[in-house]
């Protein structure tokens, strides 16, 4: 049978987001039935919601025609999962409290279910010590948070109490519905990702075009095998994907910290770029322009090989996974790659076919017994498989 969630629409202008968010859920053949609360129904119309969920909406806590048809109780029950968007800082106050004085509360209280939550609300309500407070506790219950994001605000602010867009929920909403098996559970699995950037001075930096897109795609699938997953990332333009405990850094230094302060780890993955060098002294302040035909020199040193330290330290993970990004004898300098960092397994990509910041990859898979080739895929497929091989080596 099909999988459903039960959709609590909140009252708050992210309502709107709350009718995209049903037609994705139908597009991917997962039911919804939603209950309105009061004053959702006065940003969005109950017709819109039924018309695009194809079912009754439900609203009103003693509804006699409801209560005979299906009473609210088993209505809390009748979904895989309980998603509140928008979750307003009245609902999560009340779902903290346990209150239960409208059929979106008792329904959240009601259920035996998983509860996920995508708050919206002004910058200064998020802020605040109460909701911050509700919010814990609400963690501490069991309950799932998507968002918010930082942004632009309805209200004209900016900051975090944006939100989470449709397709991140649906992303939230797949990961808390997935029935596949997962063979990660258990396990702590780091992963570096996007590209690390180099101060020059304050206003300058050396960097590289990785877009992150794979790491991310890796900490993603780790996480829907039910890995507990960290993922170390340098500055990337990606949605920060659920269930992932992120550390953003900048610098290669940085990275390599963070990495030290997550293990232990059972595997890790570096499919970061990271700068190979850094410039020796950056400026305290802005460069300025010489005389015309002046130019500054730049002195670079090195910086650390993170795969290397962590494969080579004394918290080294049992399986250490490395990229190398080639534009030539891909499968010959990823052999040697193996030997030079002690990974387990090199991932191994010809990027002079344009990879940064597409959505596909070629990957060859060199290990110590031998190489393995793979098609053209997805960089989410390629992740899968990546994450699978992992589980694999893990046993
Ligand atoms: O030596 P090269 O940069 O080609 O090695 C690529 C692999 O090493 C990738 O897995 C990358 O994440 C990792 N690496 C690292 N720290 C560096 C350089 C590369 O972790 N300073």
């Amino acid at each position: 049978m099909g999988k459903s969630v039960l959709l609590i629409i909140g009252g708050g202008i992210a309502a709107y987001k709350s009718l995209e968010l049903i037609r994705l859920l139908k597009t991917r053949g997962i039911g919804v039935r939603a209950i309105m609360t009061k004053a959702a129904a006065e940003f969005v119309t109950p017709l819109s919601v039924a018309s695009l969920s194809g079912e009754k909406v439900h609203s009103a806590l003693f509804n006699l025609t409801d209560e005979v048809e299906m009473g609210h109780i088993e209505l809390s029950r009748s979904a895989d999962l309980v998603v509140v968007v928008p979750a307003t800082a009245d609902l999560m106050a009340k779902m903290a409290q346990g209150l239960a004085n409208d059929l979106a509360s008792t329904t959240a209280l009601a259920t035996d279910k998983p509860v996920l939550i995508a708050p919206a609300m002004n910058v200064r309500m998020w802020q605040h010590a109460a909701t911050q407070r509700n919010l814990a506790t609400l963690e501490t219950d069991g309950i799932h948070v998507v968002g918010p994001n930082e942004g632009d605000m309805a209200c004209g602010e900016f900051g975090p109490g944006r939100m989470a867009e449709p397709v991140e929920i649906l992303a939230a909403i797949e990961v808390l519905l997935a029935s596949a098996p997962k063979p990660l559970a258990g396990r702590k699995i780091l992963i570096t990702a996007g590209p690390t950037r180099e101060p020059i001075d304050p206003v300058r930096y050396i960097s590289n075009h990785s877009s992150g897109k794979q790491g991310y795609a890796l900490a993603e699938a780790a996480v829907r095998m039910g890995a507990d997953v960290t993922l170390v990332s340098g500055p990337v333009s990606l949605p920060k994907p659920f269930g992932v405990k992120i550390i953003d850094v900048q610098t290669a230094d940085e990275m390599l910290a963070a990495c030290e302060k997550s293990l232990p780890a059972d595997g890790a993955i570096f499919a970061a770029a990271v700068a190979d060098w850094k410039v020796a002294h950056s400026a305290a302040n802005k460069i300025k322009k010489q005389k015309s035909g002046e130019v500054p020199t730049l002195t670079f040193v090195e910086n650390p090989d993170i795969l290397k330290t962590i494969a080579t330290g004394k918290m080294r993970p049992q399986i250490v996974v490395g990229f190398a990004a080639e534009t030539e004898k891909v499968i010959e300098h990823a052999k040697a790659k193996l030997e030079k960092k002690s990974c387990d397994l090199i991932i191994a990509n010809d990027v002079s076919e344009g990879v940064f910041g597409t959505n596909r990859n070629t990957v060859h898979l060199v290990g110590k017994s031998g190489v393995e080739d793979w098609p053209q895929l997805s960089k989410a497929e390629v992740a899968n498989r990546i994450m699978a091989h992992l589980a694999g080596l893990l046993k």
